[in-house]
């Protein structure tokens, strides 16, 4: 498949990128040298770069979130349909594309009801902590108004949900944060902190641990990733989330899953959570749920908890006072409805799961080849490698070592991911996470160009 041609002039494009963007998550120093990369086009799983360099794209858009891939019309032209039939109005009313996406998706959430619509994954995650806010103050007179947080996990960029951020470097010279936001312990086996043979357990008592100590009466919610993505793609071990659902239900605090990442089958269920027969009061989702197309975020919730917003006509506070402007944009729920037809009638999700037990497979072969490799983890096309010094003391590797293993692989043509200023130390975890429509082929390309880097990176 060949790119578009594009005429000569993109360095104009370059320099007003160099002159005036501020791009996200990177530090600016060396563009005064080099040029910023400019992505011009996306087919499949691939995208070329604006010197028509072809790269195929092991991260889904660099955050986990192209899910049924690149190029995609029929999404284009729904969302064009819609527009110049009914682009916008706030969502005190409906729209067509709103109500049908919400009803499809609730039909994949059972124990769920109600639709919230947003624009980014951290907006959805903020809904959830301001409802759980509300419901303290009108229903348990201002007690249960703390939310707990799990140590590694990441919920967004704004203040509310960096204080429910559990990544030191993320949160290092932003705060001070929103008070009543509590850490609890992470849960990475690899990493240990309780030298016990039931893990998963254990790791959950923590977190009974500081609810115990908080005071249950104080506790109104509990956030968690169903796996830690950007923490360090973060599988919770056997036997932790039916411990969480326990305590849950024991201390009466509501269970908020953030999938932003997971959602839309991206582990090969509809929603990471899925996995593990757990039953959320809050489900947040975006990156996946239109793929990139369109800017959408949703929080869903139980009829229990919407009911506890309209039981008082009289009383002019009682409902949910909030607004998102954006999220009465039709193009998000238009791109969504063709996004869920496309993983259904593409059975994208069965994909996912085969091509992700080829990936982890091929992953541990290299494990089995490279001693720098001192874990692998994942689920789905949701996979990571961890890199050490040393496997028996674990001693994270170097980390300017794998951002040479990931330029090695971007110069093979191969876009790979890394934790990224997430925790000091330990941004040391190669992250993959392939569009849902990854072939055999694709997968082998990004698992050899990891092992010719890791062979030049370390020998
Ligand atoms: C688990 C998780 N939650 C929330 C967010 C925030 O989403 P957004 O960047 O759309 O605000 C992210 C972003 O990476 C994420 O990984």
């Amino acid at each position: 498949m060949n790119a578009t041609t594009y005429s000569n002039d993109i360095s104009a494009v370059v320099a007003a990128d160099r002159a005036h963007i501020w791009h996200h998550l990177i530090n600016h120093k060396p563009f005064e040298a080099v040029d910023p990369r400019i992505i011009v086009e996306g087919r499949g799983m691939r995208v070329w770069d604006a010197t028509g360099k072809e790269h195929i794209d092991a991260v889904s858009g660099g955050v986990w979130t192209v899910n049924v891939g690149y190029g995609r019309e029929s999404i284009a032209n729904a969302v064009r349909d819609q527009l110049v039939k009914m682009n916008f109005f706030g969502g005190s009313v409906g729209s067509v594309p709103g109500a049908q996406f919400a009803e499809r998706l609730i039909e994949k959430m059972p124990g769920l009801s109600r639709v919230y619509y947003a624009n980014s994954g951290s907006e959805a995650n903020e809904k959830a902590f301001k409802m759980v806010r509300q419901i303290s103050a009108r229903h348990h007179g201002g007690r249960k108004y703390k939310i707990l947080f799990r140590h590694r996990d990441y919920h967004g960029s704004t203040l509310a949900t960096m204080s429910a951020g559990g990544q030191e470097q993320r949160n290092a010279q932003y705060g001070p944060f929103a008070p009543g936001f509590v850490e609890v312990p992470h849960c990475l086996e690899y990493r240990k902190q309780w030298d016990v043979e039931d893990y998963g357990r254990r790791a959950a008592d923590a977190i009974e641990e500081v609810i115990l100590r908080e005071g249950p009466d104080t506790v109104g919610a509990l956030c968690l990733e169903p796996i830690t993505a950007g923490g360090g793609v973060i599988v919770p071990p056997a036997g932790y989330w039916e411990r969480v659902q326990e305590i849950c239900t024991k201390y009466n605090v509501l269970l908020h899953i953030d999938e932003v990442v997971c959602g839309m089958g991206r582990t090969g269920t509809w929603f990471g959570y899925q996995h593990y027969g757990i039953k959320p009061d809050f489900v947040t989702m975006a990156k996946g749920v239109a793929s990139g197309y369109a800017a959408i975020s949703c929080m869903v919730t139980t009829e229990a908890v919407f009911d506890m917003f309209k039981d008082d006509m009289g009383d002019q506070l009682s409902y949910f006072r909030d607004i998102s402007t954006f999220g009465g944009c039709t193009a998000g729920p238009a791109a969504a409805l063709e996004n869920m037809r496309i993983l259904e009638d593409e059975n994208l999700l069965e994909n996912t799961v085969e091509m992700g037990a080829r990936l982890m497979g091929n992953l541990h072969a290299l494990m089995d080849k490279h001693r720098v490799i001192g874990d692998v983890r994942g689920k789905g096309l949701f996979c990571g490698a961890e890199l050490v010094a040393d496997r028996l003391t674990k001693e994270p590797t170097d980390e300017k070592k794998v951002q040479a293993v990931v330029a090695d692989c971007m110069a093979q043509g191969v876009i790979i991911g890394m934790t990224n200023r997430s925790m000091a130390g330990l941004n040391n975890t190669l992250t993959l996470s392939p569009a849902l429509i990854a072939k055999p082929d694709d997968i082998d390309q990004i698992t050899d160009a990891i092992d010719k880097a890791l062979t030049r990176v370390f020998s």
